[in-house]
């Protein structure tokens, strides 16, 4: 094995959820062992049941034949313009087709104009976070990012990549990230020599934290990002995954002020995580070297175009599938909006979520004195809480769940930024994630399923604090 000199490249620590993926197959023999069936309260993944891909082939392919027929070939033996585009290189920005049908469907869902020639194509909100990340960490000076604590796992591991890049962090109360807080950081940041681009958030059906932030507090956050000159870059994977009615749902930050924001838009919940569909969009300009003033989309553009280069078509030609619907002629018409295609997902999602509500209130009801947790108004995860100390959330506890009581969680520690666990060395140390998304069952089953790991999830907690 040839030994290369690189002492400038770090081991990156290995993140939580991480780690006990990989732990996972021994403690699941434990648990069998011990006579324990798993209880999967851990993963964040959409569940099989509504990410059947059966349906959706068959409609893509009608939806294929339909534009075919559409392009009104006189040659049989011509090759259609759609087959040929999406197994061809296509340019950075993706199929024109796909952005336009797209910028229609969701602006119309959010009142926001969407110009298409400003939607840049991502690998999902993962490949949004890159891009946004490495936009303005390629200049090499020291770079800060304000976000929350705690924050998403994905994001705090791509700022861990660049080594002049850190997370200054805000804590949370229940209405969201703190504003006096948040300005404070930003002064910090900028004390310590940093340039501060943006704060980088996750308001509706935040993960980890559980929860939505208010309107109030969204307009407070934006007032203070105004004030201040940065961006918010806003992670939406679970704005359609909403329990909320209408009239009670906050805005997104790119409704309300999209010459502020950065919107990550992903296909991963809304449809399906495999084909790696997500879209940026922003109307910001930033005043670069020299003195010009240029939209972000544009470097946006040019940073993806020496990144992912040729998207992949056959992908955003599928998505663009997705926002068709079939007539009772066979036509394909543009959808309205998303909110029917949400609708299909949420019929799991709602129910999963009532279960582990009610049975969190059923069992624990009566001991609020010593637990707590969210009630989350979009997303996949409440956030449990032992108060007054009742136990202690660390690795040997998460172990401890699976192998003595089946039950699959995830710590909080881990998703707090460094930062905050300087100024808590105790950070999240009494929290845990509940996920009420995935399970390996459908239907009936699934139902039944999750009752008995909430159940599970109940009595190992009550039974781990004394109760
Ligand atoms: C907040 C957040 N951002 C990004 C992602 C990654 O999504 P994608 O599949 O779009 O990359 C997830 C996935 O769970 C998420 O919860």
């Amino acid at each position: 094995m040839a030994n290369l000199d690189a002492p400038k490249i770090k081991l990156q620590p290995v993140s939580v959820t991480r780690k006990m993926a990989a732990s996972l197959p021994g403690l699941r023999d434990l648990a069998q062992k011990n006579g324990l069936k798993i209880h999967h309260l851990g993963a964040g993944y959409p569940h099989p049941e509504v990410t059947d891909p059966r349906g959706f082939l068959q409609h893509q392919q009608a939806y294929i034949n339909f534009v075919i027929n559409s392009e009104g070939l006189n040659d049989p033996n011509a090759v259609p313009e759609i087959l040929r585009e999406t197994y061809s290189y296509t340019d950075t920005l993706g199929p024109k087709t796909s952005r336009d049908a797209f910028a229609k469907v969701y602006g119309a869902d959010w009142g926001v104009d969407i110009d298409p020639e400003q939607l840049i194509p991502t690998v999902g909100a993962s490949g949004g976070i890159n891009l946004i990340c490495s936009l303005f960490e390629r200049p090499g000076a020291p770079v800060a990012y304000l976000s929350d604590a705690p924050t998403y796992a994905g994001f705090t591991a791509r700022v861990g990549l660049c080594q002049h890049a850190r997370i200054y962090s805000v804590d949370m109360d229940e209405e969201g990230a703190i504003p006096a807080q948040f300005r404070t950081r930003i002064h910090q940041a900028r004390a310590d020599g940093y340039f501060v681009p943006f704060y980088y958030t996750v308001p509706d059906g935040h993960n980890p934290a559980g929860f939505s932030f208010s309107q109030k507090r969204r307009e407070q956050l934006l007032a203070v990002a105004r004030e201040e000159g940065l961006l918010i870059v806003e992670d939406a994977p679970y704005l359609y995954i909403n329990y909320a009615q209408a009239a009670d749902r906050a805005q997104p930050f790119f409704a309300m002020a999209p010459e502020q924001t950065v919107h990550l838009f992903t296909g991963s919940k809304i449809g399906f995580p495999g084909p790696r569909i997500g879209f940026l969009y922003s109307e910001a300009s930033l005043t670069i070297n020299g003195g010009e003033v240029v939209p972000l989309t544009q470097l946006a553009m040019t940073e993806a175009s020496s990144d992912v280069l040729f998207q992949n078509p056959q992908a955003l030609r599928g998505f663009e599938a997705l926002l068709h619907d079939q007539d009772d002629t066979g036509n394909f018409v543009l959808r309205e909006g998303m909110w029917p295609l949400a609708e299909q997902k949420l019929l799991v999602y709602r129910e999963n979520r009532q279960i582990l509500l009610d049975t969190l209130e059923e069992e624990l009801g009566d001991h609020k004195d010593c637990f707590s947790w969210t009630i989350p108004q979009a997303g996949f995860f409440s956030v449990f809480t032992f108060l007054r100390g009742t136990a202690k959330t660390d690795d040997n506890f998460i172990q401890r769940l699976v192998a003595e009581y089946g039950v699959v969680v995830v710590p909080m520690y881990d998703f707090y930024p460094a930062d905050a666990r300087v100024r808590n060395p105790n950070a999240g140390l009494d929290q845990l994630r509940v996920s009420f998304c995935f399970s390996e069952s459908t239907g009936d089953a699934r139902r039944k399923d999750l009752k008995e790991a909430v159940l599970a999830f109940c009595a190992a907690v009550k039974k781990e604090s004394g109760r």
